[in-house]
């Protein structure tokens, strides 16, 4: 596949070309995915749950991601690899700043940060110093404690709104694209539409402009807990290689996420 850049990316949205993403973590999955058609490689601090066994991802360090997303780059040059930055590690823009040139220095291509239109100050000041940024709206993990769960968001329409408005403060900062997780399927197309970013989407119908999954549940060997809106390709595909092009297959063709899959 070719290699794929933020202008890519964006392209793919005006065309109406579904993106997609999958969690990794080292150099042997995100080659694998790449080489099956992912678009983009996500190095989450979902790693936190899925590979350290954490309740939640607060544990996660800017030291850890930065190992992981070398090992995902070692996995190849041509790869969109983003990093995720971990749970206070932008709580002013000075600190996101240091944090994400640890990532971005460690092979990732832009750096997401889970956040509305409080953050708008420390996205404007790490693309004007060349550092891409994904922004991550709805139910973002690193806020577990404050929703009081892992728990669908923007149900009620003044919540909704907020996150529209929050969509498009992210956007005007200079986010390139934005995550929206665990949200209505319609509230999901409502952001979707506002922005002209990609919106790519996990938990959140299909209408975003991309979907993502966290690569443990996509083969269903998530340790407890497998959420409602993921589905296991490897079950019906009986391999690795196969799994993932269905995973595609089905984005592009809007068989997944299916009904089953999304909130309404
Ligand atoms: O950490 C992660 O894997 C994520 C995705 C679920 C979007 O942030
Ligand atoms: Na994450």
């Amino acid at each position: 596949m070719a290699k794929i850049s933020v202008s890519t990316l964006a392209k793919m949205k005006r065309e109406g070309t579904k993106i997609t993403a999958l969690t990794a973590y080292d150099a042997s999955f995100a080659k694998l995915f790449h080489d099956n058609g992912v678009d983009v490689i996500l190095v989450g601090d979902s790693l936190g749950m899925v590979l350290q066994g954490g309740e939640d991802t607060l544990a996660v360090t800017t030291d850890d991601i930065a190992y992981h997303t070398r090992c995902v780059r070692a996995g190849s040059k041509e790869l969109f690899v983003i990093a995720d930055m971990p749970f206070m590690s932008y709580s002013d823009p000075q600190s996101a700043c240091q944090n994400a040139a640890t990532l971005m220095r460690s092979g990732a291509n832009m750096v997401k940060l889970e956040g509305g239109e409080w953050l708008y100050d420390s996205i404007a000041l790490l693309t004007q110093q060349g550092i891409p940024v994904c922004g991550h709206l709805g139910l973002t993990p690193q806020s577990v404690h404050v929703f009081g769960g892992f728990k669908i968001q923007g149900r009620e329409e003044a919540q909704a709104q907020k996150m529209i408005a929050d969509a498009q403060a992210l956007e005007r900062a200079g986010a390139q694209m934005i995550v929206i997780e665990c949200v209505p399927s319609a509230l999901a197309k409502r952001i979707t539409d506002a922005v002209a970013i990609p919106v790519i989407g996990i938990g959140a119908g299909k209408e975003t402009d991309g979907q993502i999954l966290v690569m443990h549940d996509l083969v269903g060997i998530s340790a407890g807990y497998i959420p409602k809106f993921s589905k296991n390709f490897l079950l019906e595909t009986g391999n690795m290689p196969d799994a993932v092009k269905k995973f595609c297959a089905d984005v592009q063709s809007g068989d997944f996420p299916g009904p089953d899959h999304e909130f309404n």
